[in-house]
């Protein structure tokens, strides 16, 4: 099997889909004067740093700024860093995900490392074989990074960026299925070893006696999730982290949202969020909380990662951990009936579990489902296998259906069950694979009996539009995984008020592995956004989880943000005036220019 890198369009030569409002759409060199000056100096015009400039920025940041190595060169014949002996290890770790994070020169998604037809990678599901491209180029790597290790090393790369007119791109571990984590010509802030982690039982907040707390747990920039459940695991304390071990908790996901596991009973990552220190676009360090800039507080509290301010260290809720309780069941069928009845079913047994914090994940393609409940809780699994009995019954006994797997299974704590989740992920969530999503809140009215049968009709009518894509079978992936216990009505932060009535988080994914055209590769992008419609005609107004999103979401203001994006544009004009922070479709954001 071949695999293409795929050549993204929309970012570097053309949108496939414009989908700004045109009074937004203003040319950054047009428009461009000492308030707006556009960040786009590029390499070999005068405006570029001179050699003793970089070397200056790079005395100042502790010799860690460093011009970007793709992480394929050594596999080129040609490149001034070929190396045979190093391209053996790239090729051995190349679908694997945290030796992926572990580089500058590498995103989780091929697609961001290339830019149209220049780039530097290998094909994925044989890397051995001859590169992708005749030579390797940064695609859309930065030219130079800094790979920061104190919070002084973000500011001076900040100023550094003002000062030289130079875009800045902050990268954590690349999984940004938008690709916001990389921009050409950029200087880099790569935060990956920011990793410092501690645990206050008594936590101290800066100026701001009503967040002092007990259990806070506080971690840098670039801490991967595996590497928290570990730490605070040794404390027996609970995260709201998610299921892949590799993604950055206060990156793109503590900033966006982060849904998990615990969602329901704990909320989402940014429910916990207490403190921040940032450094913003002047170059302060600052440290912001409910008392101390409390707009742009609330603002990075779900408004999304790489808009306002670089974070720096993220403060957060942890909570005694407790037995992770799984039941798994994978039935598969050939009636064209079982598929509506289970789905018709779940749907009725939904608003129960929730009540009960039941969690986890469902994947319903046309003719099988598996279902992965988790319910964190204080028991050996008897109230999971309590609430989920009546419908475990009627999916086991359902006529004609072939149960694989009917199991529970009770772990003693998180750290017990990570090789299980990591399997699961390594299978449902690989990288090295072109992945498009697109996503939709199913909010809890259309769970109401007399709305079911609608719910069920377009999941399924979604299911069937899928059907088209013949390069991957395209689930319908039910997260149940929504903060149902946190409504959040003193509105204390920036995600989508969307999540706040939702009981799924239904997500369908479409990708493909081969060299496929990229007519083929935008048609089945479209087919995967299009099947998203029947969902969208029941949730009119509603939204999605814009980390887990489709890129040509038409109308994403509202589909990301919703009722808050006003509040959030006044806080990214009044904290980022000069847009050194804008990346794609991120508030802000003025289209495909940038
Ligand atoms: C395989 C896979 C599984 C996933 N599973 C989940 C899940 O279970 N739950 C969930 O909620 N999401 C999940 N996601 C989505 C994930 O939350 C987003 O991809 C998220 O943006 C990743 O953040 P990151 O910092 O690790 O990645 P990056 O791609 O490095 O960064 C993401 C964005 O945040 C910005 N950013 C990063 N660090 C900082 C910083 N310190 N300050 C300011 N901006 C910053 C970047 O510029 C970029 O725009 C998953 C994604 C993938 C690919
Ligand atoms: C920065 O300094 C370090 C240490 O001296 C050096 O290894 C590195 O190559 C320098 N970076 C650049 C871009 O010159
Ligand atoms: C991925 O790489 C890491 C770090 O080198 C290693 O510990 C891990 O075992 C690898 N995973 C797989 C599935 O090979
Ligand atoms: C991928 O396909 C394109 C044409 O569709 C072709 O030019 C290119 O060489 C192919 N790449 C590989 C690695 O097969
Ligand atoms: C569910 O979570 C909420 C909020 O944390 C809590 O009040 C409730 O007791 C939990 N219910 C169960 C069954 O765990
Ligand atoms: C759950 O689903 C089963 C099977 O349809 C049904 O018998 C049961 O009544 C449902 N439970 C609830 C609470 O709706
Ligand atoms: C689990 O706990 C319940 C309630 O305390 C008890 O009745 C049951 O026997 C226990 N089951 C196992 C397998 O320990
Ligand atoms: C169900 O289908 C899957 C995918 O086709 C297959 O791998 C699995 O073995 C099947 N299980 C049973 C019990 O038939
Ligand atoms: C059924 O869904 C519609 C929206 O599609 C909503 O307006 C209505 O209130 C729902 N019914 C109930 C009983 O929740």
């Amino acid at each position: 099997m071949r695999f293409s890198p795929g050549a993204v369009l929309f970012y570097c030569l053309v949108p496939l889909v414009s989908s700004f409002p045109a009074n937004q759409n203003t040319s950054l060199v047009a428009g461009r004067n000492s308030t707006n000056p556009g960040y786009d100096c590029v390499p070999h015009h005068p405006c570029w740093p001179n050699r003793a400039q970089w070397q200056k920025l790079n005395s100042t940041v502790g010799g860690n700024l460093h011009a970007t190595v793709p992480f394929e060169a050594s596999c080129y014949p040609g490149n001034k860093n070929y190396d045979p002996e190093q391209c053996k290890s790239v090729q051995v770790g190349y679908a694997n995900s945290t030796v992926r994070s572990s580089v500058y020169g590498a995103s989780q998604v091929l697609n961001w490392q290339s830019c149209g037809n220049v780039g530097c990678t290998l094909q994925s599901t044989q890397p051995e074989l001859q590169p992708f491209f005749k030579t390797c180029s940064p695609g859309r790597l930065a030219s130079y990074y800094v790979d920061a290790r104190t919070a002084n090393d973000v500011s001076r790369a900040v100023r550094f960026a003002r000062k030289h007119n130079l875009r800045l791109s902050i990268k954590n571990t690349g999984h940004d299925y938008f690709g916001r984590h990389v921009a050409p010509n950029s200087l880099a802030i790569w935060t990956h070893n920011m990793n410092d982690m501690a645990y206050h039982p008594h936590f101290v907040a800066h100026k701001c006696p009503p967040a002092n707390a007990e259990n806070i747990g506080e971690i840098g920039a670039g801490v991967q999730a595996a590497a928290a459940y570990e730490y605070f695991g040794k404390h027996h304390m609970g995260i709201p982290g998610g299921n892949d071990g590799t993604v950055g908790l206060a990156g793109g996901y503590g900033q966006g949202g982060g849904h998990g596991i615990y969602a329901p009973s704990r909320g989402l990552m940014v429910d916990n969020a207490v403190e921040f220190d940032v450094v913003t676009a002047d170059g302060k360090r600052r440290t912001i909380n409910q008392c101390n800039d409390p707009d742009l507080f609330w603002a990075m509290r779900g408004g999304g990662g790489g808009t306002y301010a670089v974070l720096t260290s993220y403060k957060f809720r942890v909570f005694p951990e407790v037995p992770i309780n799984t039941y798994t069941i994978q039935a598969n069928f050939t009636n064209p009936n079982t598929l509506r009845d289970i789905l018709t079913a779940h749907a009725n047994n939904q608003t129960t579990w929730s009540s009960h914090n039941v969690s986890g994940n469902v994947y319903y393609y046309p003719n099988r489902a598996e279902f992965y409940f988790i319910h964190p809780y204080n028991d050996n699994g008897s109230l999971l296998k309590k609430v989920t009995s009546d419908f475990r019954n009627y999916v086991t006994k359902y006529p004609g259906i072939k149960i694989g797997v009917n199991k529970p299974v009770t772990y003693p704590s998180y750290r017990d069950y990570i090789p299980a989740v990591d399997q699961l992920v390594s299978k449902l969530a690989p990288v090295g694979v072109y992945e498009v999503p697109a996503s939709r809140l199913i909010p809890k009215t259309l769970f109401a009996p007399q709305n079911v049968s609608s719910l069920v009709d377009a999941v399924i009518s979604g299911l069937n539009q899928n059907k088209k894509i013949k390069t991957l079978e395209v689930a319908a992936q039910v997260l149940m995984t929504t903060p149902v216990h946190h409504p959040d009505v003193k509105r204390m932060t920036g995600v989508n008020p969307a999540w706040r009535d939702a009981l799924w988080h239904l997500d369908f994914a479409g990708g493909w592995t081969t060299n496929i055209s990229i007519s083929d590769r935008r048609s089945i992008t479209q087919t995967v956004l299009k099947s998203l419609d029947p969902l969208k005609e029941l949730t009119p107004g509603g939204g999605c989880y814009m980390n887990e999103a489709s890129y040509l979401e038409p109308d994403w203001q509202r589909a990301f943000f919703g009722s808050n994006y006003d509040r959030l544009l006044s806080i990214k004009r009044r904290y980022d005036p000069s847009h050194l922070f804008d990346c794609y479709k991120c508030v802000g954001w003025r289209g495909p220019s940038e």
